[in-house]
C-alpha cells in the first residue's frame, strides 16, 4: 500500500480537477491511499492536508479551478521551509507526490526528485509553455474562451469600423494569441517571442482600409513587446516568489498608438483570467485525465522525477529535468500560417 500526496501549484487552469480525480480513481484501483495537500507547495510547508477519496473526488470533472486550492509558494526560497516540508512528508506517511503545474511548480519537483524525494510531474498551463510536450492541458480550453472572444468582438468591430486590440495571456510564450488568432482570423498578432514594430502593424491595418475592409483585430500577449522599448509592460513593480512580474498593460498602450498614428476608433479589451476559468473542454478532460492515470503508472513502476508527457497521440515519460529547462515558445513555422492573413 503506498500513500500518495497530490498538489496543484501556480495558476490555475481548466482541467486540474479532472486530474485529481484520474490520480485518486487509478490510485484507489491499486489500492493505495491519496492524500491533497492544500495550496501547492504552501501545503506541505504547513502540512494542510485534505483526505482524497472516492467520494471527494465525484462531480468534479467538469468543474474549473481546484478542488485542492492552489498558491505560487517557493519553498526554495527559504531553507527553514525545506526542513518543515520533509518534515510533513515523513509525519503524513506520504510516500510519493503527484506535483500538478507549470515550470515554477515542477522546477521545485525536480529539486526535491534531487533530494530524494519522490516525486512525478503533471504538466499544466494554459499558457503550453513547457518544453517535452505537445500540449500541456488547460491550453485547449483558453484557446476556445480567446477563440470565442475574437468571434464576438468581430462583428462589433465590424459594426462600428473599429480597430479592436485584444489582450490575451502569454508570459513569455504567445501560444493562446497565436493558435486563437488563427482560429478566430486575426489580422495581426504579436507575440513575446517576436518583438514588433508599430509601424508595420499600422501599415497592415492600413492595407486593409485600402481593400475596403474598415475594421481589424489585432490580438496581443501580454508579454509581447515592441521591438524599440527596452521593457514588457507590467502591472506593479512586485514579483512573486519565484521573481515573476504582473504583466499587462500592453493592449491599451498599443490601442493608444494606433488611434494616434492612423486616427482611427479604436478599442482594447483585455482578456484576463476568465481564459484560466470554468469548466474544461473535452480535450482539455480527456489530456488531464491520461495525464494522471500515467503519472499513477509511474508511480508503479518506480519512475521517480519524471513528467507524463503528449508527444504525438502517446502519452510518455520525460525528465523533469528537460521539462523544466527551457521554455517551449511558439513554433514560428505556425507564426508563419498565422502572418499569412495579416494586412489582407
Ligand atoms: O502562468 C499562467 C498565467 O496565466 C500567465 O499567462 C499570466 O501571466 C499569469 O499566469 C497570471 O497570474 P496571476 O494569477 O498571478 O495573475
Amino acid at each position: 500500500m503506498k500513500k500518495i500526496g497530490i498538489l496543484t501549484g501556480g495558476g490555475d487552469c481548466p482541467g486540474l480537477n479532472a486530474a485529481i480525480r484520474a490520480i485518486v480513481r487509478k490510485a484507489l484501483r491499486n489500492k493505495w491511499v491519496t492524500i491533497g495537500i492544500k495550496n501547492g507547495w504552501k501545503g506541505l510547508i504547513e502540512g494542510d492536508m485534505i483526505p482524497l477519496t472516492d467520494h471527494d473526488v465525484s462531480g468534479i470533472l467538469p468543474k474549473g479551478g481546484t478542488i485542492l486550492g492552489t498558491s505560487r509558494t517557493n519553498p526554495f526560497k527559504n531553507e527553514e521551509d525545506v526542513g518543515k516540508l520533509i518534515k510533513n512528508i515523513k509525519k503524513f506517511g506520504i510516500d510519493a507526490i503527484v506535483a500538478i503545474g507549470g515550470e515554477d511548480t515542477l522546477g521545485v519537483a525536480l529539486k526535491l526528485h534531487k533530494m530524494g524525494i519522490p516525486v512525478v510531474g503533471l504538466p499544466k498551463t494554459i499558457d503550453n509553455d513547457l518544453s517535452g510536450t505537445d500540449f500541456t492541458f488547460g491550453f485547449d480550453t483558453a484557446v476556445s474562451i480567446v477563440t470565442e472572444a475574437i468571434d464576438r468582438l468581430h462583428t462589433t468591430a465590424e459594426s462600428h469600423q473599429r480597430v479592436i486590440v485584444v489582450e490575451v495571456m502569454g508570459r513569455h510564450a504567445g501560444w493562446i494569441a497565436t493558435m486563437a488568432g488563427i482560429a478566430g482570423g486575426a489580422d495581426e498578432i504579436l507575440i513575446p517571442e517576436k518583438p514588433f514594430d508599430i509601424d508595420e502593424v499600422c501599415n497592415n491595418i492600413k492595407a486593409r482600409y485600402k481593400i475596403g475592409k474598415t475594421f481589424s483585430i489585432v490580438v496581443v500577449s501580454e508579454g509581447a513587446k515592441p521591438r524599440d522599448w527596452d521593457k514588457i509592460v507590467t502591472q506593479t513593480k512586485e514579483v512573486d516568489e519565484f521573481g515573476h512580474v504582473r504583466l499587462g498593460g500592453i493592449g491599451h498602450l498599443l490601442g493608444e498608438e494606433i488611434k494616434n498614428r492612423l486616427g482611427v476608433d479604436t478599442r482594447v479589451t483585455v482578456l484576463g483570467h476568465v481564459q484560466r476559468g470554468g469548466t474544461p473542454t473535452a480535450y482539455d478532460r480527456v489530456l488531464a485525465t491520461r495525464f494522471g492515470i500515467a503519472a499513477i503508472e509511474l508511480i508503479e513502476k518506480n519512475e521517480h522525477g519524471k513528467m507524463v508527457a503528449l508527444q504525438g497521440n502517446k502519452i510518455v515519460p520525460v525528465d523533469l529535468e528537460h521539462a523544466v529547462s527551457k521554455l517551449k515558445t511558439v513554433d514560428m513555422d505556425l507564426y508563419k500560417i498565422a502572418e499569412t492573413f495579416f494586412g489582407r
